[in-house]
């Protein structure tokens, strides 16, 4: 598979799986080379600034309209009903769910743990787990709410989309924007991650400030897909998640019959593990958000409705610093999960622990950070002394609103009920004799 490079947001890319379809000049010519149908797709409003538009023209076989009527489809696990209970301050922490053993696909296999906002208000977010071992075999889905940021935990996936192909494994990351319509298939048999979908702004790279023009996630490591065309006929299903609910037509043909685009509102992936990672090199810790890899905007300046970020394998060099993370209550809310190895906050041998495809919940001013063994290390650590995390990855999505736990969630036998335990053991240690 060839990739193109993404060279920022914003920008124009085009793709052609078969050389001449793509229009040159114009958008929408009377007659479009090869017969084919052309396409808008508008991501953002049409009078958007320019540097934030995202809209692209698709190439393809049959418009998208050409599909049947949308009756009512049924998967109760997956949902935005974030508001049908009361929501407590409590802390939460879930252990692994486990794969499916009966045959399951990336639809069927979604189960919603929690959220916040919701479509109707362009705002907030949607938290699910995905758990499959089936391809989407003749079925094809969007989302009309949401972009959609897939972080795989276990398993690879393959993403076919309108605009191509993106395979993807984990600690890497893929997003698809609002109404591209795709299939998942797990190319390991099966496979385990999460979906957030993005109620709000577009995702977008942070801005870097005094950082300068390089660091963190730099934009020439998001990777789009080339266009990938399939001329396929058959009973197939178009699914689409609209206003909440899930949505069924029918449909005779494959949806991603595009050609060939152009424009600036495509899906892309981005490696994890090419992520820059910035921190202090004399004493403290920059806040988390020195970690963000992508953020969603709010109305307000600087208040993000959400922001993904990650904590990589990095060096910690600051002296006479408390290197772990800190003791924390914050105004936003966490939800983390865990992709790979070892959290340097959590101590993974604690039972149930913070261990891979785990995740975790703090909400708004609930306290935080350490437990008591990770704690002890952080205060044992020569700190005149370099430190290299390594065998790492964990995220953050961070939203500026509650995050409310479905009911489903709280329910599940996954949660840890005694994780509230884990800060207890953190001793009174105030001496008011020894400085
Ligand atoms: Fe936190």
């Amino acid at each position: 598979m060839t990739l193109m490079y993404l060279t920022g947001f914003g920008n124009e890319h085009a793709s052609e799986a078969l050389e001449g379809a793509l229009p040159v000049g114009q958008n929408s010519p009377q007659k479009v080379p090869y017969g084919l149908y052309a396409e808008q797709l508008s991501g953002t409003a049409f009078t958007a600034p320019r540097h934030a538009n995202h809209r692209s023209w698709l190439y393809r076989i049959r418009p998208g309209a050409t599909h049947g009527r949308f009756e009512a489809h049924a998967q109760p696990r997956f949902h935005n009903h974030f508001d049908d209970g009361t929501t407590s301050p409590e802390r939460y922490r879930w252990s692994p769910f486990p794969l499916p053993s009966a045959p399951t696909d990336f639809i069927d296999g979604l189960f919603t743990i929690a959220g916040n906002g919701s479509p109707a208000s362009q705002s907030g977010i949607g938290i699910h787990l995905y758990a499959c071992n089936q391809p989407m075999a003749g079925r094809y889905f969007y989302d009309a709410d949401a972009e959609l940021l897939i972080v795989p935990q276990q398993g690879s996936l393959r993403i076919a989309t309108e605009f191509g192909v993106l395979d993807i494994e984990p600690q890497q990351i893929a997003l698809i924007p609002r109404g591209v319509r795709f299939t998942v298939d797990p190319l390991d048999g099966s496979a385990r991650g999460w979906l957030c979908e993005n109620f709000g702004a577009h995702l977008r790279l942070p801005e870097l400030g005094p950082i300068g023009t390089n660091g963190n996630a730099n934009a020439r490591d998001f990777e789009a897909p080339v266009a990938a065309c399939e001329d396929v006929e058959g009973e197939f299903e178009l699914l689409a998640k609209f206003q909440g609910n899930l949505w069924r037509a029918p449909i005779g043909h494959s949806p991603l019959d595009v050609v060939a685009w152009h424009g600036s509102n495509a899906p892309y992936r981005y490696d994890l593990r090419r992520f820059n990672t910035i921190g202090s090199i004399s004493y403290d810790h920059p806040d988390p958000s020195i970690f963000t890899v992508l953020t969603s905007p709010s109305d307000t300046f600087g208040t993000a409705n959400m922001d993904f970020a990650i904590f990589p394998p990095r060096w910690l060099v600051a002296e006479h610093t408390f290197r772990p993370p800190w003791f924390h209550r914050n105004i936003a809310s966490e939800f983390m999960g865990l992709i790979h190895g070892e959290y340097d906050a959590k101590d993974a041998t604690a039972e149930g622990g913070f261990v891979p495809g785990g995740a975790s919940l703090h909400n708004c001013m609930t306290g935080h950070g350490p437990d008591a063994a990770s704690h002890a290390k952080g205060l044992a650590v020569d700190t005149s002394q370099p430190q290299h995390i390594v065998d790492t990855m964990a995220f953050m999505f961070e939203t500026r609103a509650v995050i409310h736990p479905t009911a489903q969630a709280l329910d599940a036998p996954q949660r840890q009920r005694n994780y509230w335990q884990c800060w207890q053991d953190l001793a009174k240690q105030f001496d008011p004799s020894r400085r």
